[in-house]
């Protein structure tokens, strides 16, 4: 630990170093001993469980297990009861009031400041932007290494945070890179500024942080370490509800939140490479919403069929046998991805018949006579056998030296899918009936009955229409939104993983409508009120334009020089310190920036427990292969099923 009476700055000569100018060092460092001797109280331990409200605002210096450790109770600071704690102020107040001092003690306990966050670790060289550039003494950052307090230990390298006392404001930034400075014990760092927060008077901490800056530092301000008292202030609630899902790093008990409206209000994605934790990430960031409103509405596209493992008890599942999405639902162009099989001029031909065929099935069902004008859009069942007695007589009309073929195509399509067993979920005669409302109350969860999320496995539907079925899907959520506007019907939050199959950047473009509605919804959505989650481990394989859509990015590791570029070109500016430690994170790990968090983040997700887990677990090949027993009937089974194709 250094010595405040010894210059700890000593081996560091700003002066040398471009542009510096020195600092005024003993008068700070008399301030800042000052300071650190006769510092105030812990902030009061408030809390946020109210029980009626749901969702949050949360006070990382309160949640977390070292929650109770964070004010040591002593000769009359008594740890406060329960109630006393849900009646104290809102998470965080503008000025944090100390706790009450009983008359026989002069001096609360201060919360126990690093010696090594007193003092500053560098200067500032130069003021760019959004970004400047400051010099670190290399001894006082070997010196902060060894500090217990994880973030001074971090202090000054990269993807770290530093704070630069402007007048009596905190500017908070993280650092983006390091390179060697001139003088050998120097080490010349690029910075990216955060927001800034005043400084509380008797500890020197930063407080009431706000993001963006108003003053910048002129070249010479010092450069302080950002403590974990500061960081608890800078991650603490701002009121706002949120969901809490992990802890910041590099801190042991900050908890990292995101503030749900800002989050949904604009869409997210959620990045990494296989392995990374992607699913289950996802699965905890749904939970943690499914708790906190348990009347939300959210659908989720799962083409593996992991979730419904995650979601079996807090959740619906849909999967082919109990989907029974009818077929009727589809518009034209989804009709047309099912049923035409030619391509080029022949696909055209095709179109206009089955048009005018399905138009005419469409207009023979009673519903339809009871309506003014129906169009091939129109979700309006009708009968399978109506559409294929069309097409019959259509070609009956037809004089002997037209071709028949285009008719014969949609027929023997038509029958090939209705006499496929692994169609039934949706073109089943038993569909035929008006299930239309009853269907959508299904998968938007409405009324959720405490069940506010349904997991919608398209796993076993048949590969040539998965990308169909997903398009009704999210065309369903966003016709119900448009077509909801005078109801002020509740916003519903549509998931997607493995987004980049379905909303393909152009070079794998296939022209799907799922490609087309999805886009649609990224760019339109929320002015409906319809928030997408989209989530995948090749942000380079999305359609151009739909990650700038996304509000709030949380991306994972990602190994791929290419991903990693879109993402960084889709993050704001302020990030970028951040965003060079995604190939270096961890399993588990992410950062989070946007809208749903105030400042950029770098988070340890929480465990998830494993029965809320999604089933993605990889097999244990040395496990599996050392057990032998039963495999000729799991074989039969298998080759049964196979053949019933269900
Ligand atoms: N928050 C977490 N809690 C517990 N286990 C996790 C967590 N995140 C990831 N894992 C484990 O890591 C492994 C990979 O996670 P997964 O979500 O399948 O990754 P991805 O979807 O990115 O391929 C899984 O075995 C999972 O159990
Ligand atoms: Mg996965």
């Amino acid at each position: 630990m250094p010595d405040a009476s010894h210059s700890s700055f000593r081996t560091f000569d700003p002066a040398r170093e471009e542009g510096a100018v020195p600092p005024q060092r003993s008068a700070l460092r008399d301030r800042l001993r000052q300071g650190g001797g006769a510092a105030g109280a812990a902030a009061p331990a408030v809390t946020d469980e109210t029980p009626a409200a749901p969702f949050r605002s949360y006070d990382p210096a309160t949640m977390g297990p070292a929650a109770t450790q964070a004010a040591p109770p002593e000769d009359g600071l008594r740890p406060l009861s329960q109630t006393e704690l849900t009646e104290r102020a809102p998470p965080r107040p503008e000025a944090p009031k100390p706790a009450p001092a009983p008359a026989n003690r002069t001096q609360p306990e201060p919360e126990p400041v690093s010696e090594n966050a007193l003092h500053p670790i560098g200067v500032v060289l130069e003021i760019a932007g959004s970004g400047s550039q400051i010099a670190i003494d290399l001894e006082r950052l070997n010196q902060c290494m060894e500090d217990a307090d994880p973030s001074v230990a971090l202090a000054g390298q990269v993807g770290s945070q530093i704070k630069i006392r402007v007048g009596q404001t905190w500017l908070l930034a993280s650092v983006r890179n390091q390179k060697q400075g001139r003088t050998g014990n120097s080490v010349i760092a690029n910075i990216d500024f955060l927001g800034e927060g005043q400084e509380e008077k008797l500890t020197g901490k930063l407080h009431g942080f706000k993001r963006g800056v108003t003053r910048y530092p002129v070249p010479g301000a010092l450069v302080f370490p950002a403590t974990t008292p500061d960081l608890k202030q800078v991650y603490a609630s701002d009121g706002r509800d949120a969901i809490t899902i992990g802890r910041v790093y590099p801190t042991k008990d900050i908890r990292a939140g995101l503030y749900v409206d800002a989050m949904l209000g604009k869409h997210f994605a959620l990045l990494g490479s296989t392995g990374t934790g992607k699913s289950t990430s996802a699965a905890l960031i749904l939970h943690r919403i499914c708790e906190a409103a348990p009347e939300g509405h959210i659908v989720m596209i799962d083409p593996h069929g992991e979730y419904s493992a995650a979601f079996r008890n807090t959740g619906v599942i849909l999967d082919v046998s109990n989907l029974q999405m009818p077929y009727w639902l589809m518009n034209f162009e989804e009709h047309c991805e099912v049923l035409l099989t030619a391509t080029g001029a022949d696909r055209n031909i095709d179109a206009d018949i089955l048009a005018k065929c399905l138009l005419a099935s469409r207009a023979k069902s009673r519903l339809a006579s009871t309506m003014g004008k129906i169009t091939v859009d129109s979700p309006i069942p009708y009968l399978l056998s109506d559409l294929t007695n069309e097409i019959q007589t259509q070609m009956g009309k037809l004089d002997k030296s037209t071709n028949t073929a285009p008719y014969m195509r949609i027929k023997n399509k038509l029958d090939e899918i209705k006499a496929d067993p692994r169609y039934q979920f949706m073109f089943s005669g038993m569909l035929v009936g008006d299930t239309m409302a009853e269907f959508l109350c299904k998968i938007f969860r409405m009324p959720a009955d405490g069940r506010p999320i349904s997991i919608i496995d398209v796993s076993g539907v048949p590969s040539d229409i998965t990308a169909t079925v997903v398009a009704v899907l999210s065309r369903l959520v966003f016709d119900f939104a448009i077509w909801g506007r005078e109801e002020k019907t509740r916003p519903v939050l549509l998931v997607c993983e493995e987004a980049h199959r379905y909303v393909p950047s152009e070079k794998n473009a296939d022209g799907n409508s799922v490609g087309k509605i999805l886009s649609r919804i990224a760019k339109e959505g929320r002015k409906y009120g319809i928030s997408l989650g989209l989530i995948t481990q090749r942000p380079s394989d999305l359609a151009e334009g739909v990650l700038s859509q996304c509000g709030t990015i949380i991306s994972m590791r990602l190994n791929n020089d290419r991903d990693q570029a879109f993402v960084k070109a889709a993050m704001p500016e302020g990030a970028r310190g951040f965003l060079d430690s995604i190939p270096a994170l961890r399993n588990r790990e992410c950062i989070i920036c946007g809208e749903g968090v105030a400042i950029p983040i770098r988070v340890s997700f929480d465990n998830l427990d494993e029965s809320r887990r999604p089933a993605s677990e990889d097999p244990s090949f040395v496990e599996l292969w050392s057990q032998s027993g039963g495999e000729e009937d799991a074989v039969e089974r298998i080759v049964q099923r196979w053949r019933s194709q269900g």
